[in-house]
């Protein structure tokens, strides 16, 4: 059974210029311990979803499932036991956390708000400030006192704390440089080894999510394009928006499929959406059927499952070798 299961969730976000459609129609599932990558560009819906699966915004449709219970519409105090379960760490950690207490009050605090009593909870923040790579005098410093990367290890002990089971990690690593951002990676991955967390790591920086994710997601105006387990995902991405999205990037496999494809404008707007595939405006391959009829997720020979009406499904019955049933969109 997977720990985290969304069945087609929709966030649409009311504003002043009208409904904003930030998460339109996500399916996936996260299994116990597995990491898996998010990636897209700025505005995609990215730390809109997070956001939804922490229930900080409400689904507008679809359901979100989490370790067999569905949480999408539960009320303060059924989500009481459940948002233990589900932690989120955020860029900015500097800005969550709160300047006037000490390192240790910001790590305690979901402690003592679960009732933890003071001492026990001192104790644990101990141990937390020790799993994170912290000194034990962190304790009473102030978050200030501390480098981007450490503020980033406070923010991990705090989502820790109770134990979770799945962190969303938005953007965790993309405001440290990058010698901090391969140790709090490494930690990342300590972490899920010794604790069995699983992660939603969301990210616009394709090389780290090539380093920790088991699956990638690649989203595109709230909905998946392409996804597909690391090996495959990496070595033959089929989408036009994947290949584009990599196209930019040095990869450390040689073997990777790169094309010289590159993404021309920006993304459109999410007020309305167009009708046919969201990619299309900026698809250099789009024809007459992509402007009219949505492409369903279908699995294609590369092991990937992939929203175009380019890239050939997988037959039943593989008779013929990749080359013959796969059409890769040339760029
Ligand atoms: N609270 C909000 N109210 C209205 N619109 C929002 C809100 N938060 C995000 N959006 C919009 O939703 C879309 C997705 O944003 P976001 O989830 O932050 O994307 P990402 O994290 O991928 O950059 C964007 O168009 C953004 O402007
Ligand atoms: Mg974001």
């Amino acid at each position: 059974m997977s720990l985290l299961s969304i069945t087609d969730l929709e966030v649409h976000l009311p504003t002043g210029a009208g409904l904003v459609h930030a998460v339109n129609g996500l399916s996936f599932d996260i299994a116990g311990g597995e990491t898996v990558g998010l990636i897209g560009e700025s505005g995609c819906g990215k730390s809109t979803l997070g956001r939804a699966l922490l229930r900080l915004s409400s689904a507008t449709g679809g359901r979100i499932e989490l370790d067999g219970q569905d949480i999408t519409h539960l009320d303060a105090k059924a989500l009481k036991p459940v948002r233990p379960k589900i932690q989120m760490i955020f860029q900015d950690n500097a800005g969550a956390l709160n300047p006037r207490h000490t390192v240790g009050q910001s790590i305690g605090q979901p402690l003592r708000l679960a009732g933890w009593s003071a001492k026990d909870a001192r104790a644990r923040v101990y141990e937390l400030l020790a799993q994170v790579g912290l000194p034990k005098d962190a304790y009473d410093r102030y978050p200030n006192a501390f480098s981007g990367g450490q503020r980033q290890r406070i923010g991990i002990a705090r989502a820790i704390a109770l134990n979770p089971k799945l962190i969303v990690c938005d953007e965790p690593v993309s405001a440290l440089d990058p010698s901090v951002r391969a140790q709090i990676i490494n930690l990342l991955k300590d972490l899920q080894q010794r604790l069995g967390i699983s992660y939603l790591f969301i990210s616009h920086d394709l090389a780290v999510v090539e380093h920790i994710a088991d699956r990638v997601i690649v989203m595109y105006l709230g909905q998946v394009m392409e996804q597909g387990p690391r090996g495959a995902f990496w070595k033959q991405p089929l989408h036009p928006y994947t290949r584009a999205l990599l196209a930019a990037v040095p990869s450390a496999d040689p073997d990777a499929v790169r094309t010289r494809t590159v993404l021309q404008g920006e993304l459109p707007s999410n007020l309305s959406l167009p009708a046919g595939c969201p990619f299309q405006a900026r698809c250099p391959l789009a024809t007459d059927l992509c402007r009219t009829e949505k492409p369903a997720l279908r699995r294609a020979v590369s092991g990937n499952d992939v929203a175009c009406h380019l890239v050939e499904p997988a037959p039943l019955l593989q008779s013929k070798s990749i080359e013959e049933t796969t059409q890769c969109p040339a760029p």
